[in-house]
């Protein structure tokens, strides 16, 4: 029935996003934190504060540095020796590079 295949795809898309959040703290699609975000792709690299570590350089400066469009594809594809992160969704790569832009952005 269309209804079963309807309910079996709402559980599946559940269970993905609950894993793709990880932890299960049940946050769901576009409920990003990008503080989280951060902390769960970046912050082993880059530091919980940006502020690097002995794999990733310190993060300061990123909008006098990078425009929206290249923060964003530095976050999904990389840059360097950086790996990128493609399993994001668009709207968790958007979340991350404001995040970016408020955190480390601004030369002060
Ligand atoms: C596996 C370690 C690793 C992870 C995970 C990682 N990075 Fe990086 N990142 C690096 C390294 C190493 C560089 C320097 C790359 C180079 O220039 O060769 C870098 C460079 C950058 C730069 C450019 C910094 C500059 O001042 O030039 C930005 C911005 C950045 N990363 C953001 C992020 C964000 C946002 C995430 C999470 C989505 C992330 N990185 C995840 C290792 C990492």
């Amino acid at each position: 029935m269309t209804t079963r295949k309807l309910t079996l795809a709402l559980i599946l898309a559940a269970t993905v996003f609950a894993g793709c959040d990880g932890q299960g703290h049940g946050s769901a699609g576009n409920d990003v934190s990008p503080a989280a975000l951060y902390q769960q792709h970046c912050a082993a690299c880059h530091g919980e504060a940006g502020q690097g570590t002995a794999t990733g350089s310190g993060l300061s400066n990123l909008s006098t540095r990078f425009g929206t469009v290249t923060l964003t594809d530095i976050v999904l594809r990389g840059t360097g020796t950086m790996p990128g992160t493609p399993s994001l969704s668009d709207e968790e790569a958007a979340a991350i590079v404001s995040y970016l832009q408020s955190t480390f952005g601004p030369a002060e």
